[in-house]
């Protein structure tokens, strides 16, 4: 048998004969030739079966072959520069392993819904697979860029006993006979990681029983949490821009094809270097104003203001010291103004919404407890986190990326459920 290789690295194998398993995507014939197209998940490529050229029975076999049905295929690559790929194969062999019947998706339009159904088979599609492909290399570019700069990575845990992010959106469940609940971020637990590692991040899913129906929302969605001892707001921003940087600007080298697949006018993409714009929760209260929509301060933004305040840039940019009466318990004020925290929300360009939401945290022992009273937390669950002000405590900030929504932006999609391989989403837990 001739060298086995894949699609992707057919390039190396110019003029050779060579073997790949594939599927087939789609077939086109002129009587005497046919043209497959195949794939195999490293990339897609013509192979031309010629029938003069082979025996009956290869021409039989390709003939046979219908929409994702499995083989291997032998034949020369050839140079081809009309080929998207600049190559493509001649075919000597053909070996079916399955034929296919009925494949649902077919070329023509189907609808969300179905679709969605059928997302297993869904992420075979050329589309759907470019966004996995830049999904896997964002996720690489974010652990290059903490590995790279003295960062830990740490894993908090999945069932936890107490929320983060208030309780209006846990996952409730028994943990044998107590109650528990799915991490809706795992930022506590980074916190007490920074204080024995120092610059520390986590990558893991997070979970929301949010019932809101939007194009931003999942329910489980996968946040990465970077937490710093020693490192205030303004510090916390600058590793924020760069690190956004840093993931925009590896997709556009790593995954040119990718991008092409999914038509991402990457001018928009190409600009995305730090410093990111900022604006003061105060300053787009007036923006706001002046724009003609009825907002008063106290409010939280909504994904229209959002929007309309991203739009004035072609970066990211961050809103920062928002009101601390709605943001969450562990933000520190603003010593100069104590009715603001030193948060900021990382808004993206073109109505994507916020991608990061970060801050510095309270290290004085007195005002988190002060605090825990205000949100009436159970101080028993958190008696842990109280200890963390207690021992050495630090000025110390962190963030949270949410992946999903960094994918839709980066990619151009409508709707984060294009964004993971298999969405969870209000009312959809198939498949
Ligand atoms: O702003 P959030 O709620 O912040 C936190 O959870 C902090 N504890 C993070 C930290 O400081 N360590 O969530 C952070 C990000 C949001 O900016 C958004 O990108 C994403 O997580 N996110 C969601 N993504 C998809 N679906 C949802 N339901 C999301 N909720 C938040
Ligand atoms: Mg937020």
């Amino acid at each position: 048998m001739a060298t086995k290789t894949t699609i992707g690295e057919a390039r190396n194998y110019i003029g050779e004969s060579v073997t790949i398993g594939c599927w087939l995507h789609g077939k086109r014939s002129s009587g005497k030739i046919q043209f497959l197209q195949l794939r195999d998940g490293s990339g897609f490529m013509q192979a031309v079966v010629v029938k003069n050229e082979v025996s009956e029975a290869v021409w039989e076999a390709a003939s046979s072959l219908t929409q994702e049905s499995s083989l291997y295929v032998s034949g020369v690559i050839r140079e081809d520069s009309r080929s998207k790929i600049g190559y493509e194969m001649t075919v000597e062999n053909v070996e079916v392993i399955q034929i296919s019947t009925d494949y649902p998706i077919t070329p023509k339009e189907h609808g969300v819904d179905f679709l969605m159904d059928h997302r297993h088979l869904w992420i075979r599609s050329p589309r759907q697979r470019a966004i996995l492909v830049i999904r896997a290399q964002i996720i690489q570019a974010v652990q290059q860029f903490f590995n790279e700069r003295g960062f830990h990575l740490v894993d908090p845990p999945i069932l936890t006993p107490s929320s983060c992010e208030g309780t209006t959106n846990l996952f409730q469940t028994k943990y044998f006979d107590e109650d528990a609940y799915l991490t809706q971020s795992g930022q506590l637990y980074m916190e007490a990681a920074a204080m024995a590692l120092g610059r520390v991040y986590s990558f893991g899913p997070t979970f929301r029983a949010e019932k809101s129906k939007t194009r931003r929302h999942l329910i489980e969605f996968w946040m990465i949490e970077p937490e710093m001892a020693f490192v205030d707001h303004e510090e916390n921003l600058r590793i924020q821009e760069q690190f956004v940087s840093h993931i925009v600007q590896s997709v556009l080298q790593n995954c040119r094809k990718e991008l092409e697949t999914l038509e991402r006018d990457t001018s928009k993409l190409e600009n995305v270097l730090a410093p990111f714009p900022r604006i003061s929760y105060d300053d787009a209260v007036k923006f706001l104003n002046e724009k003609g929509f009825e907002f008063t301060w106290g409010e939280d933004f909504g994904a229209p203001h959002e929007t309309a305040i991203a739009e004035n840039y072609d970066k990211p940019v961050f809103i920062e010291r928002y009101p601390t009466s709605f943001k969450a318990f562990y933000m520190k004020p603003d010593p100069q103004r104590p009715e603001v925290v030193l948060c900021a929300d990382l808004i993206a360009p073109e109505g994507y919404g916020e991608i990061i939401g970060g801050s510095q945290r309270i290290d004085d022992p007195q005002l988190m407890e002060q605090r825990f009273e205000e949100h009436e937390l159970p101080k028993e669950a958190y008696a842990w986190y109280l200890d963390l002000r207690k021992y050495g405590s630090v000025p110390h900030s962190g963030f949270g990326l949410g992946l999903e929504r960094t994918v839709a932006w980066i990619c151009g999609l409508d709707h984060v459920r294009e964004t993971i391989p298999f969405p969870r989403l209000l009312y959809r837990l198939y498949p």
